[in-house]
């Protein structure tokens, strides 16, 4: 593990995240789902800087409810929340992004430690750099790393007392239910004792709310689909014209998760480095899921990976929830 480096505000990055050994990863990832009869871009390639920066305009539109709906829970809950959590823990951050909502908790559960771990490594330096200035007491340590893969671990420096992951936004709604299980038993085994994760997931609701919520009126959520097309032209020297693509996003309420594809408009051949492949017009490249939850579903998946419960908030219309739960022992 490279030592803490005093310039950098990143103290860990992991090399698959990364450079040579990474580059060859996320080659092989992309160019299977772009081969696949279906098409696919796993989502976590839409959180390029600017991809980073899109997301962070889609939390502020009005059709966009978890955010601000998750922030009010907080808001309204903050001490209830912070008594049945306790202060003083390793704070595990997952995909913190502009750490936004987790410095906005520290006033309440004053970790003893902070770190952020995002893949968008760049995004995350700038984000920590700029929190530092605001919170010098708190020892910070930023971590570059791709948590959707199933081997992802914590770098030593992370204290073993008592962590406290956080993972809010319904992040964990990129996870189809079984991928979801895998996901929170890792994080379960890196819990320690008396660990446990505080987590934000978005219930299951009316169409006429989630449809417009992931396509809005202003297009921010279709520029946020449509820049997963730079990234990928940027990582694989791909030539995907922009302007030959759709944004769809819709509630699938048959499967229970919001989906994000993107539709070609026109017939076209689309090179990249080692492939091509025609996509016929109106053929689909699958690029988000958004798993929503029944809020007992929810409660049942946290069982179901080594997890008990200890509360659950919601917002009065009960479209959010914020659950609290410790992390069983193993035996
Ligand atoms: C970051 C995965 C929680 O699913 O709502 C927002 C991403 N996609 N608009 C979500 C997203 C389209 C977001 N998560």
């Amino acid at each position: 593990m490279p030592s803490p480096n005093l310039e950098s505000p990143l103290d860990y990055l992991s090399p698959d995240a990364h450079l040579a050994g990474a580059a060859a990863q996320e080659h092989a990832e992309l160019d299977a789902g772009l081969r696949a009869r279906h098409a696919c871009i796993s989502p976590k390639f839409l959180y390029d800087p600017l991809g980073s920066r899109l997301f962070e305009a889609i939390c502020e539109l009005p059709e966009y409810y978890p955010t601000r709906t998750e922030a009010a829970i907080f808001a309204r809950h903050g001490a209830e929340i912070a008594s049945t959590i306790g202060t003083g823990a390793t704070l595990i951050d997952l995909g913190a992004g502009n750490c936004a909502k987790a410095a906005s908790l520290f006033p309440l559960l004053r970790p003893a430690q902070y770190v952020p771990v995002d893949i968008s490594a760049d995004f995350l330096q700038d984000a920590v750099a700029r929190l530092r200035l605001r919170f010098g007491h708190i020892e910070m340590n930023a971590v570059g790393m791709d948590f959707s893969t199933s081997s992802w671990q914590l770098p030593e420096f992370v204290r073993s007392g008592r962590r406290l992951f956080f993972y809010p936004g319904s992040s964990i709604g990129n996870f189809a239910p079984d991928e979801a299980r895998a996901f929170l038993r890792r994080v379960h085994a890196q819990c320690g004792e008396d660990g446990g994760i505080l987590i934000g997931i978005d219930l299951a609701k009316p169409a006429a709310v989630l449809d417009p919520a992931y396509d809005d009126a202003l297009g921010v959520t279709a520029a946020f689909n449509l820049n997963v097309l730079r990234h990928v032209n940027r990582l694989l020297d791909a030539d995907f014209d922009i302007r030959a693509w759709r944004h769809r996003g819709f509630y699938n309420e048959a499967e229970g998760r919001v989906e994000m594809h993107l539709e070609a408009a026109r017939t076209q051949q689309v090179s990249w480095r080692g492939g091509s492949r025609r996509f016929e017009a109106g053929e689909w490249i699958h690029t988000e899921n958004s798993y929503k939850y029944r809020r007992g579903d929810a409660i049942r998946l946290l069982e179901e990976s080594g997890f008990a419960t200890s509360a659950v908030w919601t917002d009065p219309q009960g479209w959010f929830a914020v659950i609290h739960a410790r992390a069983r022992p193993a035996h």
